[in-house]
């Protein structure tokens, strides 16, 4: 049995993924979709665009999210870093992995307080606040201190210019043999520059359509 296919984390999961279906965000849809592309790729202007998302959840897919939750057991990771946890999807999954590996800790960023008040209360329902701490404010500054020595695994799902930003933060940490997942690289070309550029230490492939994994070597 897993701590993902059971209560309270499974029904948990199935109810919060309608709720991100249902959710709305009048203030996006006043925006053209070209400047909302123009933000996407801002490397200055992440802060506007995700309050003009905040009503959004954003979340990883539900196939990316089992494939996370597979990822952490197999690495038999107990410390996570994750950057961009809005409602805490993504997050859930990755906790229900700790969980199953008999414990860890999980390091989530945001920088919306209203999602993160949420994103908790999703924690104790599904029975892993114990295993998390959330970081308000923005990752470049909450992630650049105070990590695990060792981390086994980082999500990167944050504003997608800093992708380079936040791995740099987390690097030297990555224990060899710890994977990153990035999700939604369409918008990162230097980010997948670097981890697929040999020198930098890290063996790197596309994995789905969007989603680059990357593990760092010894
Ligand atoms: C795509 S959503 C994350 C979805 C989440 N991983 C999940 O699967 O449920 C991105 C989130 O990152 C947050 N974010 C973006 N840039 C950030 C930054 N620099 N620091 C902290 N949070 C950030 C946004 O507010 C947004 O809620």
């Amino acid at each position: 049995m897993s701590s993902l296919t059971t209560a309270p984390l499974a029904p948990l999961i199935e109810r919060l993924y309608a709720q991100a279906d249902a959710a709305t965000s009048p203030l996006l849809n006043s925006v053209s979709q070209a400047e909302r592309e123009r933000l996407m790729h801002s490397k200055t202007e992440y802060v506007a665009l995700y309050s003009m998302l905040k009503d959004l959840w954003l979340p990883v897919s539900q196939d990316t999210g089992k494939l996370l939750y597979m990822l952490a057991r197999s690495n038999k990771a107990r410390a996570i870093v994750e950057f961009g946890t809005s409602f805490g999807l993504s997050t859930l999954f990755l906790a229900a992995a700790l969980r199953d590996n008999g414990g860890g800790v999980l390091i989530g960023s945001e920088f919306e307080a209203s999602k993160i008040a949420l994103a908790r209360e999703h924690f104790i329902e599904g029975g892993v606040s114990d295993l998390i701490h959330i970081r308000e404010g923005d990752a470049l500054v909450t992630l650049a201190s105070d990590l695990p020595e060792a981390v086994d695994l980082l999500l990167l799902d944050g504003a997608k210019t800093l992708y380079g930003d936040v791995l740099n933060l987390v690097e030297n940490h990555l224990r060899p043999g710890a994977l990153v997942v990035a999700d939604n690289t369409d918008y990162c070309p230097e980010y997948l520059a670097y981890v697929r550029a040999p020198e930098n230490g890290y063996l790197s492939v596309p994995f789905t359509d969007d989603i680059e994994l990357s593990m760092r070597l010894g």
